[in-house]
Order: structure tokens, then sequence, then C-alpha cells
């Protein structure tokens, strides 16, 4: 099974990890900004990491691509690596995704860990095994599935990280309070992510990683609980797409946190998930990620881009529901009207 380390050591357990792993060779691979602001900090550090040799790709999601994707492996082969050499994936999603995919394939498959260096990758890319790029036009079209031996997540390489982020990787946190009952739920609603207590995010954080580690465990392929991951997503992914087309873009988060609500809506119309808990994720999610801009004229684009899921097995739209918090009903559906009316009083909890 996969090692989770929670540290605030970082730069010292990994000098540990790489004297343990004996391998042919270390290299880091991380993004222009974070090669700057995470990596070389760690070689100041401990300067041992020195002999650890970098790999750099362009940040942003749009270079999640193939060319990236060459140039590692150009790297890795022109340095000389083989399967047994380790990489180390010092970034936020982008990098581990596209990382783990390099080392997954290099040589048919090197030693890799990750080293998230946001809250959201912490919380969710770095854990569990996905990896990928995105491939015409779409995202995450191709990758494998394999598991990075060792995930060193610390909170305190958050933070030079804008409030923004960590309420975006907050969201997938509540997700999974939500997914797990009431009381982590409530431990997870007591917090606010910028107060910028980095050990008690770091247990919050330990405890949240732990519910995707168990669902993963049981369902490795997303043939069944793994699924229940999705939560807020079918609605959450409408409109982060949406925004992209106003040419307003939202944080991943903001549009889960908003696409929660919305679920939640539905979880209560069709599984009775409880007045009470709505309302205080609502307001929650109303005082922390604001509101989107969305009217009843953008329902028939939101509704298309649902359609478009690629969760959905047929012409329904798929959903993760709740009938509790920590009672999950996986492969649901609603109709038009449903959603519809869903996002209407969703858009009253929030005063839109
Ligand atoms: N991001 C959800 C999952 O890893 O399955």
């Amino acid at each position: 099974m996969q090692t989770l380390v929670f540290t605030n050591d970082v730069a010292g357990e990994l000098v540990r990890r790489i004297d343990e792993a004996q391998a042919y060779g270390t290299y880091a691979l991380a993004d222009s900004n974070t090669a700057r602001l995470v990596w070389n900090r760690l070689v100041e550090c401990r300067p041992e990491l020195g002999a650890v040799k970098l790999i750099v790709i362009p940040a942003g999601d749009m270079n999640k691509n193939i060319d990236s994707l060459t140039h590692i492996w150009s790297e890795l082969q022109g340095m000389g690596a083989n399967r047994h050499s380790l990489m180390l994936n010092v970034g936020g999603g982008m990098v581990t995704d596209i990382g783990g995919f390099a080392a997954s394939t290099f040589k048919r498959g090197m030693r890799f860990m990750n080293v998230p260096t946001t809250l959201l990758g912490a919380v969710d890319a770095a854990v569990g095994g996905k990896t990928g790029i995105n491939f015409g036009g779409l995202k995450n079209e191709v990758g494998v599935f394999n598991e990075a031996e060792a995930v060193v997540i610390s909170t305190c390489v958050f933070s030079s990280l804008p409030q923004m982020e960590l309420y975006s990787g907050y969201a997938e946190m509540v997700k999974h309070g939500l997914l797990e009952g009431n009381e982590a739920l409530s431990r997870l609603l007591e917090y606010d992510p910028v107060s910028a207590d980095y050990d008690r995010l770091l247990s919050l954080l330990e405890e949240s990683v732990g519910v995707k580690r168990r669902v993963v465990s049981e369902d490795p392929f997303e043939k069944g609980l793994r699924k229940s991951l999705n939560l807020g997503h079918t609605v959450g992914h409408a409109f982060e797409s949406l925004a992209m087309e106003k040419g307003c873009p939202v944080p991943h988060g903001y549009a889960v946190a908003w696409g929660i609500v919305v679920e939640l809506v539905l979880s209560h119309m069709q599984k009775g998930f409880p007045s009470d808990c709505l309302r205080r994720i609502s307001d929650y999610v109303r005082l922390h990620y604001g509101t989107p801009a969305v009217g009843c004229n953008d329902y028939p684009r939101l509704l298309e881009l649902m359609h478009h899921d690629k969760k959905n097995l047929d012409a329904r739209i798929n959903f993760t529901l709740l009938e509790a918090p920590g009672v999950v009903a996986l492969d649901c559906t609603a109709d038009e009207n449903e959603i519809m009316t869903a996002m209407d009083i969703f858009r009253d909890l929030m005063s839109i």
C-alpha cells in the first residue's frame, strides 16, 4: 500500500527516503514555479538534495500535454535513468499527474514519489494513483492508474499559496468530510483554511487524505465506491467549464464547492439529505467561496455540459448523492426539471 508521510520537515524526509531507496539515480520533476519556490528552498535546507537531477517543465494545466511528456522522457533518457531510478514529482496536480505518467511509462515504469505543493494536490491528485495528460482538447484523456510509492505531505510548503488556492483545496476536504460523516464534517467547518494554523491544517489533512485512501484501497479502478469521490463534480465541472467559456475562469475547488451545494439540494430532494446540514454547508460555501455568476439563462448550457460529463454511461446525467453525511448513494440520476429546480433552490440559498 502507498506510504503517506505527514511532516513539516520535507527536506529531511526526502533525504532519508532517497537514502533508503538505494535507487539508480534520483530525478526531481518541478514546474517553473515550484522549481523556484519549493525545490530550490528544499535544496537550501538540505544541500544533499543538490545531487538530485532537476527536470523543469512550464507551469499551468495547458502544459500537461504530450510536449511536456516528451521533454521529461528525453531528459530522463539523456541523463541515463533506468527503471531502477527514482523520480520525485514536486508540484501541484499538474506535476504529479504528468510526472506519475512519465515515470510509469519510461522503460516500462520507474519508481516515483509525490511531493504535493498545493492543498488541492495534497488532498486529491497526489494520492490514489491517477496519472495522465490532457490530449485532443480533453482533460486527463490519456493516462494510467499507478500509485506513487510514497507521498510526502507538508502544510508549510503552502505558505506561499494565495488564499484562493487554499480555499480551492479545502473544498475537496469538505467533500471528504461529507463522505465520512457528521463529526469529520464539523471539524472541517469549524476551521478556516486561511487562518495559517499549519499544524491544525496538517492534522485535518491527514484525516481527509485518510478518507480518500480508504476509498481508493477498496476500489482503485473506479468501478464502484471510488465514484463517491465525484460528489459535487458533475455540477462543479459544468460551473467550471461555463466560467471558462465566459472568459472568467474560477478555481476548480470553487466550482466544486458550488457543485456540492447543488448536489446536496438534489440529495435532499431525492434521498432526504437533512435540510439543517444542507443549510450549514450552503452558509459555509457562500461565506468562503462567494457565489457563481449564473442566472436561469445559463441553465441550458449547464445541462448540456452535464450531459457531456465522462462519468455518464448513457444519455442520463450521473450523480453521486448522499442520504446523510457518511451515507453515500452511487449511480444516481436526475432529469432536467429536477436539476433546474435544484439550481433554483441553490440560487436562493446563495442569495443570487
Ligand atoms: N479525483 C477523484 C479520484 O481520484 O478518484
